[in-house]
């Protein structure tokens, strides 16, 4: 399997390459190529990566290339990981940072266009993941829209461990909790439908002052958090759940449970379609399937759509600046 990863000398590139080479994400008996994408100044970098992953001797590492380029890293591809991405910086409005993406998105989305494998699986981890996953399928027509998916994976397991912790039960044992909407602070973390332990979800839910006051603010403002304690965003966590997020789509979801995963919407509880939206998602025979038929309660109802809205507001500003 070729694997592109983009932002390969990065802290989350750093930490996902060896688990990739290793066999964590697409299995133990699937060897890999790696195709590091890199920015020119970024090359020397993604080099010393590479050096270090020859000095594992992984035995499913079936090669590592390095580019500065799109095309050709896009080239052949069958897993696209779209790390790399433009941070805001300094007084930078939502429209320039959605703008400066733009110049990064939608060559990546042609790139991927002209060369990919056709079985190609693309997940977007650079903020703003919804939208550059919106602008790098809309600049991809021949491929399939449901290839694009973004992360939300890392807010979905920041949000088992910590009805975990509140339920005081294992991690193992919390199943159905969502996250709707987009990944930003406006996301919705839902376990209204979910299973604790046999407990159902609702009932935690009841104390509402935990739920709005710290459950759903803890996960929503997460990021930061560790930010402010580790001095640098998130990388080990989020390159888990890129993993996390990879492998369940190739290999399946378990039974009994879902997970959440920023995919196109086909209006399914009103979300507007074409929208890449977080949903309850299983995976079956290698695509994601928005999980149907859930009843969301009146404050669920409200964080989704105020989640949308900002998700609605992004799609329209990249209208306007014809990047999509
Ligand atoms: P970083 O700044 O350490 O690394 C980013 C790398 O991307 C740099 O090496 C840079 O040279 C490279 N890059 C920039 N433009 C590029 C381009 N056009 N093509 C190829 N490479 C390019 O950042 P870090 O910590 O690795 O985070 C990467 C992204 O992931 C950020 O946008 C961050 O906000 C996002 N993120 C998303 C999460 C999620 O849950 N969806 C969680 C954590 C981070």
């Amino acid at each position: 399997m070729n694997v592109t990863v983009t932002g390969a000398a990065g802290q989350i590139g750093y930490a996902l390459l060896f688990r990739i080479a290793s066999g964590q994400m697409l299995g133990t008996d699937t060897p890999v190529r790696l195709r590091l994408l890199e920015i020119p100044q970024g090359v020397k970098a993604a080099e010393g990566t590479a050096m270090e992953l020859d000095d594992c001797a992984f035995p499913l590492l079936a090669g590592i290339d390095i580019f500065d380029d799109p095309t050709a890293a896009f080239e052949g591809t069958n897993v696209a990981l779209l790390v790399g991405a433009r941070p805001r910086g300094p007084g930078m409005e939502r429209g320039d940072l959605l703008e400066a993406n733009g110049g990064i998105f939608k060559p990546q989305g042609q790139a991927i266009n002209a060369g990919a494998a056709d079985d190609v699986r693309v997940l977007v981890v650079g903020n703003p993941a919804n939208t550059n996953a919106l602008i790098a399928a809309s600049n991809a027509p021949d491929v399939p829209k449901d290839r694009f998916t973004a992360m939300t994976r890392l807010d979905h397991n920041r949000a088992l461990t910590q009805v975990a912790k509140k339920a005081g039960v294992p991690v193992s044992e919390v199943r159905k909790v969502t996250i709707w909407g987009n990944h930003s602070a406006t996301q919705y973390p839902d376990i209204f439908q979910a299973d604790v332990a046999g407990t159902p979800g609702a009932r935690l839910a009841e104390d509402r002052e935990w739920l709005e006051g710290t459950f759903i603010p803890t996960v929503a403002k997460r990021g930061a958090a560790i930010i402010d304690a580790r001095g640098a965003s998130s990388a080990a966590s989020a390159a888990n759940a890129a993993i996390d997020h990879v492998r369940d789509w190739v290999h399946g979801t378990p039974e009994g449970d879902w997970t959440s995963a920023g995919v196109v919407s086909d209006g399914s509880y009103g979300v507007p379609t074409g929208l890449i939206s977080s949903f309850p998602v299983v995976s079956r025979g290698g695509s994601w399937e928005i999980v149907q038929g859930l009843e969301l309660s009146e404050l669920s109802r409200g964080r989704v759509d105020a989640s949308v809205a900002e998700l609605q507001e992004e799609r329209q500003a990249v209208e306007q600046l014809g990047l999509v």
